[in-house]
């Protein structure tokens, strides 16, 4: 396999367990993160970090000149790189935040389809994976700007679907609360991720436990393959049942 990727937020949780696979799946993975402190590439050339912020096309657009200078073709732009909200009340949350939130969950998705669909439609191949939640699906209290970032993510996925079909797809997971950083946010400050702690947060999830990031690694393994060569425009729930 000489497939080439674009993860964001690729340095942590769900992000490096996506980018671990597609390496053992013999991927070239290139990750655009914002916590690293530096470039790297791995010794055998397979893997290139990137310091770099979502929110800017100019970070987009280095992404995009490194991998195709490096390994000449993109294949496979999951779009990852993401932040929650700690739960306040809606009418509280400052409009610096709501921007923020903005840029980073859906603005990032503007600049990802500039920065890579033209390579993907000269190509004639492509998929974008996009990473919403199943917030988007059964929105919560307290987090409903989030929720419509990740709602948001589905509509623009599901009509670029269409618009580049046949030869680019998009897709979209919707993962369940994820054993991440992301877990302390939810719990929110000083809060231990004991079990008893976390016991409440997978009440209202079938299988009973928080979605690991090999589950959404997997699932992203798999859309990103042929063997999904006919699904385009579909929202795939990683969460143990909690949709339904
Ligand atoms: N963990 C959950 O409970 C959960 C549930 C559903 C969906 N998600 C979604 O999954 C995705 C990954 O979440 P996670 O739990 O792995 O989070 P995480 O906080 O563990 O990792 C997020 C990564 O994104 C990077 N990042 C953040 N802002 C960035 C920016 N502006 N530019 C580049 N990189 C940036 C961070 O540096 C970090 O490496 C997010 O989009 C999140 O909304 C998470």
């Amino acid at each position: 396999m000489d497939k080439v990727a674009l993860v964001t937020g690729g340095a942590a949780g769900f992000g490096l367990a996506i980018t671990e696979k597609l390496l053992v799946q013999k991927y070239r993975v290139l990750v655009l993160d914002i916590s690293v402190p530096a470039d790297t590439q791995s010794t055998d050339g397979n893997k290139i970090v990137l310091r770099g912020d979502v929110t800017q096309q100019t970070h987009w657009a280095r992404a995009v000149s490194t991998v195709l200078e490096k390994w000449g073709r993109l294949d496979v732009v999951v779009n990852n790189a993401g932040i929650n909200m700690t739960g306040k009340d809606t009418h509280t949350v400052d409009e610096a935040f709501f921007d923020r939130l903005i840029n980073i969950n859906l603005k990032s998705v503007y600049h990802s389809i500039t920065a890579c669909a033209p390579v993907m439609l000269k190509q004639k191949s492509g998929v974008f994976i996009h990473v919403s939640s199943v917030g988007a699906l059964r929105p919560k209290p307290k987090i409903a700007y989030y929720c419509a970032t990740k709602a948001a993510i589905i509509a623009i996925s599901k009509s670029i679907a269409i618009e580049y079909a046949p030869y680019v797809r998009s897709v979209v997971i919707a993962p369940s609360m994820g054993n991440t950083g992301m877990m302390q946010l939810n719990l929110g400050p000083g809060v231990e991720a004991t079990p008893e702690n976390i016991a409440p947060m997978l009440a209202n999830i079938p299988m009973g436990r928080a979605c690991e990031p090999s589950d959404v690694a997997s699932t992203v393994a798999f859309l990103a393959s042929d063997d999904a060569c006919y699904l385009t425009g579909n929202v795939v729930e990683v969460d143990g049942g909690r949709h339904i």
